[in-house]
Formats: structure tokens, sequence, C-alpha cells
């Protein structure tokens, strides 16, 4: 987390939205895909409907009006015509379409394990249908079956032996368990096989497609939003904080930013603008006053030298620098405590006033002994006053010479 926390709030966005995005496009693509799935999938088990209705409408118009003529023509027997008219329906096509029963005349109509399974189904409890994908050689296919039912005209030929033509006698022998049916019995199926190898690739390819045109609309979606995202929010917002480093920098608060629009941004800008403008005002004000301390100390009749907590002199009248026989130039800047005899007691009391509050030479009137520029020393009585500025005190030292 320390990692994502050091990105860039657009690399953060960035990743977030394509995060959030690619896993919007998977679930979309995958839903797609199963949708396209089923449907094929209820295609080919319409197609397959299609074709063993077929074929049982063939079949049971053939038994009811063909009564005499399988005898001299094979061809017309109901079942043989049926398949091969359905054969030819289907000729050019995959699909595989066969007539099956578990007591079949013809071993070519012998069932295999799935069809023996669904059949044995049938017989056992009436169902409409059946359909299953299953690997057939490895390879995915649609097995449906449709379950044909004996009526009267059926059992000519599929019910006694004594009473079937000839020809079926001649074939099948008494005793031939293809014989014995009776009305509303299950004799057999109608058997279809979809390959569905061809089809899911079809989709499979689909698939890829979408990702690939899902992940160009990723792309220029991210791009544009990130464009945006940084154009109106953070080249903004950096604008405004290098603003603020540039002032803390230079300390130069007449610096206004352009406010476009009322928006959060507008308004980050427009704060910052009010906060330039106090921050402006109050240092006019302090530069005002130090002003008016500065020429107050000016015409004042005694010594006087303003220094910070470390000694350093900032702020001198001319009587202190005549005292001390220096420029104001080069006094400012100096140590209060190199013109003292004892400068390290006065070092002491400022610390014990910083960390104390208050300090024996502070506030009170002293003897103190200071040295000019040549070296000499003369006796002066000093009163140290503070001023708090800007959080640090600043301690003002009046000197006044005794003559002696
Ligand atoms: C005219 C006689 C005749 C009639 C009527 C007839 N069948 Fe058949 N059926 C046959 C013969 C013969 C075969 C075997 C055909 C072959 O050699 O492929 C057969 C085969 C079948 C088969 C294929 C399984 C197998 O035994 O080889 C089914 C299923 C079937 N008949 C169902 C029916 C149904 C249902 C009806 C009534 C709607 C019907 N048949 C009417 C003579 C008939």
């Amino acid at each position: 987390m320390t990692i994502f926390s050091r990105r860039s709030v657009n690399t953060k966005y960035n990743i977030i939205s394509t995060l959030l995005l690619v896993a919007l496009f998977m679930a979309l693509a995958y839903s797609n895909y199963r949708r396209e799935q089923s449907l094929i999938l209820k295609g080919a088990v319409d197609n397959a409907r299609i074709i063993s209705r077929q074929i049982i409408e063939t079949r049971d118009y053939l038994s009811k009006s063909v009564t005499s003529e399988p005898e001299h023509n094979e061809n017309l027997i109901p079942q043989v015509a049926a398949t091969r008219i359905a054969r030819q329906l289907t000729r050019g096509s995959n699909y595989y379409v066969r007539q099956v029963s578990l007591r079949y005349r013809n071993p070519d109509n012998r069932p295999d394990r799935f069809e023996a399974r669904e059949l044995t189904t049938f017989r056992d409890a009436k169902a409409a249908e059946t359909w299953q994908v299953t690997d057939v050689n490895g390879k995915k296919a649609l097995r449906y079956l449709l379950p044909m039912v004996a009526d009267e005209s059926c059992l000519t030929c599929h019910g006694s032996y004594d009473t079937a033509p000839a020809f079926v006698q001649r074939r099948f022998p008494r005793g031939h368990f293809s014989y014995g049916y009776k009305v509303g019995e299950v004799i057999g199926a109608v058997s279809v096989s979809v390959p569905m190898e061809g089809l899911y690739r079809q989709i499979g390819a689909n698939l890829r497609w979408d990702v690939l045109y899902d992940g160009l609309v990723l792309l220029v979606f991210i791009l544009i939003s990130g464009s945006i995202i940084r154009r109106t929010i953070l080249t903004p917002v950096k604008n405004v904080a290098a603003h603020i480093a540039a002032v803390a920098h230079s300390g130069n608060f007449t610096e206004r930013l352009v406010q476009r629009g009322e928006d959060e941004i507008g308004e980050l800008i427009g704060s910052f603008n009010e906060l330039m403008a106090e921050l402006d005002r109050k240092t006019v004000q302090r530069v005002e006053s130090e002003d008016r301390y500065r020429n107050f100390i000016e015409i004042a009749q005694s010594p006087i030298v303003t220094f910070m907590t470390d000694g350093k002199i900032i702020i001198s009248n001319q009587k202190a620098e005549k005292m001390f026989g220096l420029t104001k130039q080069e006094l400012l800047g100096q140590s209060i405590f190199d013109f003292m005899e004892h400068g390290e007691e006065l070092q002491r009391a400022v610390a014990e006033y910083f960390s104390a509050g208050s300090s024996n030479l502070i506030g009170t009137t002293t003897r103190q002994k200071v040295r000019d520029v040549c070296g000499r020393l003369f006796e002066v009585e000093m009163v140290i006053s503070v001023s708090q500025s800007d959080h640090s005190p600043m301690f003002s030292a009046i000197l006044r010479a005794i003559k002696e």
C-alpha cells in the first residue's frame, strides 16, 4: 500500500478505473459468451427437434397410408423411407440422424450407450424429449432424442407375428424381440446428433473480438477521462501547490491566482487568494509597526538595541551605534553578548527566560559593563524588555551610560 500511496493521483485514478473497467468488461464479455452459447444450443435443439418431428410425421403418414406396397418394395417400409428422407434433408450438413430401438430389427438401428440409456428412461417413464451436450470422440456434440410411440397402424408389423405381413415374417422369425408391442408403448426414438465444436469455436472467436474491442474502448476511455481529470483537477491543484511553495520560499504575498469557475477548484483558488490577501495585510501591518518602532527608538535619548534569542542584533538606534563606535551596517548581525563584559551571563538569562518564562536580568534595571569597538569598557544601566514577534521573542536592551 505504501507503494500505491506514493503514486500520483492520476496514476491511482488510472489504476483503479482500469481495474474496475476490466472487471466490468470481463463480466460483460462472459455473460455475452454464456448468452451466445445458450442461444446456439437452443438453435441446435430446435433444429434437431424439427428434423425428428419430420421423420416421425413422415413415418406415421407412411404407416397409415402404405399397406401392401412394402411387400414388393422394402424402400417403402415406413421407418426405412422416413430415415432416407431425413438423410436427404440433412445431406451436406454434419447432422447425423438415426432411428434406434432397444428391440431393433435392423442391427444398424442398434442404440449406442447414450441412446440405450435414454431409451430405457423413455420406456420406464414417458418423457417428451431429451438432449444433452456430450463429448463425442473428444469433440462437443448435442445429442437429441425424440421417442416414438406405437399406434394402431404400427402394430400391423410390430404387433403379433401371426398378423404381420409375410415379408416381415420372412425377415424376422416367430419369437423375434421386435414383435409384441402394444399401443402407447415406446418403440424407439429418433436420434439426432449435432456437432457443436464449430459453433463453439465461432463464439470463442466472437469473444476474442469482443475482448479486443472492449480493450480498445477501455484504452480510449482511460486516455480521455485521464486527460479530462488532469486538465480540470490535477493541473489546477498542482498549480496552487506550486504557488504555495513559491510563496513559502519568497515570502512575497502579493501573488494572486486567476479564478476560473465556481467549482471546488475555483473555491480552492479563491481561498488561496484570500489567504494571500490576509498575509499581505498582516505583513504590511508588521512592516508599519516595525517602522514605527524604528522611528520611536531613533528619537529616544538612550542607546537601544533589539536582539534575538541568539544575541543577534536586528535593530539599533544612532545612540547605540555611537556608543559602540560602529555604523548601523556594522552593528546589525553582530552578537550583543560580544559587547558585554559578562556576555555569558546575559546569554544564560535569555536561555532561562526562554525555558522558565522569567529571568532576574530581564525586566529589571541592572548595572553592566559594555565594551566598544576599541575594547574600552564602561559602565551602563541596562533594562531589557521582551516582545513577542512571530512566535520568537525579541529582546530590547535600553542602555544608559553612567558618567563618573
Ligand atoms: C409395413 C410394416 C411396418 C409398419 C406399418 C411399421 N414398421 Fe417399423 N419397421 C418395419 C421393418 C421391416 C423395420 C426394419 C427396417 C430395416 O430393415 O431397417 C422397422 C423398423 C422400425 C424401427 C427401427 C428399429 C428397428 O427395429 O430396426 C422403428 C423405431 C420402428 N420401425 C417404429 C415403427 C413405428 C413407431 C411404426 C408406426 C408408426 C412402425 N414402425 C410401422 C416394419 C414396419
